[in-house]
């Protein structure tokens, strides 16, 4: 079982300069994460879907300097400077610190983009982290390349949860657990790990993003994890989704889709009413979340088609649905849904498997 310690780069070398470049996906929650306790661990389990279309795309170039007393790195979001997500990446550089000191060896120029929208709502953090994450072990790899592919992955998976939790969740695997659990090998808090007994049900699953609200995010992800402490709800919600997690085991291996529908449902649901009995409290739906949410209800009672939605710390709606009915649920988004969208938008993606070396 690795530790926190495996994870400590100690001996390396050291290069001139070298460029990388990678995309990693953003992920859906199933299993929902909301709470944690301190350096990044959750306060339960989880389990996400990866995606395959929203992603970000990073490359790193490194120029070895003089000094190695500060992190030196210039950042470019499509292509130019941008100041004020520098303050994320310095905090994200000391948390890794002790794990990669010979980032302090090197002047970084971070270039990346997203494949969505801008201010879509759809949360960057997930996949920047981890395209961030994934560049970062491309050094360590130069710099030392006995380490091996697992420890590579893992590692990489390690340093995205210290940017973001779920970013944990967005490097490797078509579905990823993150968070120990009992009944789920090689589970642990520190990263994130391929869940790989999937029902072909389940292949190419698919995730159309309704954009309800592209609105900056009226609660960050950060104090919304923070309000769980002291939450009155807390315990009881955090042994739920370790039975919902061991539930959905089950369901990915078997394939039973209605039974996935109930959990992926209620894990949406109860992720808003912590939201909503929380003190502060407030309220993330959008009145048209709710509309599209009798839709889907409706829909699928009148022409049983397996179709389900889940939401994220947002007014966007997720509907997912087996591949076999894209058609059918597609005409419906354009039929009844589209008018509840922001400017009629919406994504399509579906189940990927994780980041990529350009
Ligand atoms: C509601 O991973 O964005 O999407 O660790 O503070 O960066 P930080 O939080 P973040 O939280 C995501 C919460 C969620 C549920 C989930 O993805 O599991």
């Amino acid at each position: 079982m690795l530790t926190e310690k495996d994870f400590i780069a100690t001996s390396y070398n050291s290069i001139e300069s070298a460029s990388f470049e990678w995309s990693a996906p953003s992920n859906i929650a199933l299993v929902k994460y909301w709470g944690k306790k301190e350096n990044q661990i959750p306060a339960n389990p989880s389990i996400s879907f990866t995606l395959n279309n929203c992603k970000t795309i990073t490359k790193l170039e490194v120029v070895k300097k003089s000094e190695n007393n500060s992190f030196s790195f210039d950042l470019l979001f499509e292509g130019k400077p941008k100041e004020d997500f520098k303050p994320k990446i310095q905090k994200f550089f000391e948390r890794i610190e002790q794990y990669c000191p010979f980032l302090k060896e090197y002047h970084l120029k971070i270039d990346t983009q997203n494949t969505f929208p801008h201010s879509s709502g759809i949360a960057s953090s997930a996949s920047g982290m981890a395209a961030l994450a994934m560049n970062i072990m491309s050094l360590e790899k130069a710099i030392n390349p006995t380490i091996s592919d697992k420890y590579f992955y893992s590692k990489a998976s390690f340093l995205a949860r210290l940017g973001s939790g779920s970013a944990c969740r967005s490097v490797q695997g078509e579905v990823v657990v993150w968070g120990n659990h009992a009944k789920i090998n090689g589970s642990s808090d520190l990263f994130g790990v391929e869940f790989s007994e999937i029902h072909s049900n389940f292949k190419n699953y698919q995730d159309t993003i309704l954009l309800v609200d592209k609105g900056e995010k009226q609660v960050s992800s950060t104090v919304g994890h923070d309000l769980m402490h002291n939450h009155p709800y807390a315990e009881r919600r955090f042994a739920q989704a370790h039975e919902n997690l061991s539930s959905i085991k089950a369901i990915l291996s078997t394939g039973n889709i209605a039974e996935f529908i109930k959990i992926v449902e209620s894990e949406a649901l109860t992720l808003h009413a912590m939201m909503m009995t929380s003190m502060p409290y407030f309220i993330l739906m959008k009145p048209n979340t709710l509309e599209i949410i009798n839709k889907i209800w409706k829909f699928r009672n009148e022409t049983q088609i397996p179709v389900c939605f889940t939401l994220d710390a947002g007014a966007n709606v997720h509907v997912l649905y087996p591949e076999n009915v894209k058609a059918n649920v597609l005409q419906f988004i354009q039929d009844e849904l589209v008018g509840y969208c922001q400017n009629g938008q919406y994504i399509c993606d579906q189940i990927g498997n994780g980041a990529k070396s350009n």
